[in-house]
């Protein structure tokens, strides 16, 4: 039985630990990503092209990039910008504090910058997760087209949470374009957005036993009358 959208949405979290050798079965994959096509976008351009990625494509792609991290690389291939050059306050201690939660919950201290970046590499491996959803989007779209992209991409998540199925939002592989590229034929006259990976989490794991918390509605909302 699907959740209600009400516990889709509350049940959604970032998983950062899958079973490996449990894909999603590929009917209900593909259920979720036709459903998908619903999402909105401003004049219905819906400007989203997406890869799902298995198998011996996807332990290529993740061993190309191991073997760059082996190397002492650290990617940097991004063809846009993720946060802004300086971010404000109080987004900088939002992003702060969800980062020294994140180690807290897994016992990495902030000295540690080794296991930090492991932990940060296993990105990389999409958690474990058995699939890797890809997204790109038109070079010439602009902002509007790349809000309709969030909206995309959450669509599929509530729509996966919505079965008991966990994802994990990544920016971090568009740190890796150029290896992307060379794995998976993102047309040129696009740019990479961003990838999900998805499949069924591992509850044991503390990784997944923590969850952010949110600035109040009264800190974001304002009531005119
Ligand atoms: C567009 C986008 C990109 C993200 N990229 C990453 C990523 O590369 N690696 C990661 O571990 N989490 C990533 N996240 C997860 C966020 O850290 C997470 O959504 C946020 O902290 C809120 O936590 P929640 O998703 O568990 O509610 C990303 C989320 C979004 C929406």
């Amino acid at each position: 039985m699907t959740k209600s959208v009400t516990d889709a949405v509350r049940d959604r979290y970032t998983c950062r630990s899958f079973i490996t050798d449990k894909p999603v079965p590929d009917d209900i994959l593909r259920d979720i990503l036709d459903q998908a096509r619903q999402s909105p976008s401003g004049g219905n351009v819906q400007p989203w092209h997406t890869w799902v990625v298995t198998g011996d494509s996807l332990k290529g792609l993740q061993d190309a990039i191991a073997a760059e991290i082996k190397e002492g690389q650290s990617g940097g291939q991004n063809e846009y910008r993720i946060y802004p050059e300086k971010i404000g306050e109080p987004y900088r201690t939002r992003r702060f504090k969800c980062g020294e939660d994140l180690y807290a919950a897994i016992d990495i201290p902030r000295e540690d910058r080794p296991a930090r970046m492991q932990q940060l590499a296993k990105n990389f491996r999409c958690f474990g997760a058995p699939t890797l959803l890809l997204f790109a989007l038109g070079r010439d779209m602009q902002q509007g087209q790349w809000a309709d992209m969030g909206m995309y991409l959450q669509t599929i998540m509530l729509l996966a949470a919505g079965q008991g199925i966990a994802t994990c939002p990544q920016a971090a592989w568009t740190n890796w374009t150029e290896i992307v590229r060379a794995h998976v034929p993102i047309p040129d006259e696009q740019i990479f957005f961003a990838g999900i990976s998805i499949g069924y989490a591992d509850d044991t794991a503390p990784i997944n036993n923590w969850r952010t918390d949110r600035a109040p509605m009264e800190e974001l909302v304002t009531f005119l009358a």
